[in-house]
């Protein structure tokens, strides 16, 4: 039960991971250009820092659940950590900014958005190569 439960978690985490970073490179793609298109991004993106956010703590709780305890991380995984944290709340926050007042904004901040979304996504990926492997 206790690998099912991880792996259900890391099914949702790992999905996530895709959407957060995938999502924003896409609507900067011409092909992805449209209003309407952008818009549906911008809903997939607010799901999926949700949807990661809410899969991050789950694997604390599902470790509470099973050992009474969070893992015992080291200084730089704790790092990583605090880094995904951090970048998934500056995604969440922008990506629902940009979709309740996006449309209101200029082309050019548009764009600028859409890169920060995208850097923060790689970001948090990079994190947590290290978490994963300094944990
Ligand atoms: C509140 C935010 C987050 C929390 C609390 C969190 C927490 C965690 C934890 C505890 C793990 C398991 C680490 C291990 O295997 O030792 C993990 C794995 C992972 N996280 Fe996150 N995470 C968060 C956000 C993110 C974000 C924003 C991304 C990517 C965009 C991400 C991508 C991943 C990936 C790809 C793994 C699997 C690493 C591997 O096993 O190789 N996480 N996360």
């Amino acid at each position: 039960m206790e690998n099912l439960a991880y792996a259900l978690v890391q099914l949702f985490h790992n999905f996530g991971a895709v959407a957060v970073t995938a999502a924003p490179i896409a609507a900067l793609r011409p092909a992805c250009a449209s209003d309407s298109a952008r818009g549906a991004l911008a809903r997939l993106v607010v799901a999926a820092w949700v949807v990661q956010i809410a899969s991050g703590v789950s694997f604390g709780l599902t470790s509470l659940h099973y050992y009474g305890v969070l893992p015992d991380l080291s200084a730089i995984a704790r790092t990583a950590l605090v880094v995904k944290v951090l970048c998934a709340a500056a995604g969440l926050s922008l990506s629902a900014l940009m979709l309740a007042r996006g449309a209101r904004w200029s082309a050019r901040a548009r764009d600028r958005g859409w890169h920060a979304l995208a850097g923060l996504g790689a970001t948090a990926l990079a994190g947590a190569a290290v978490l994963r492997w300094f944990s």
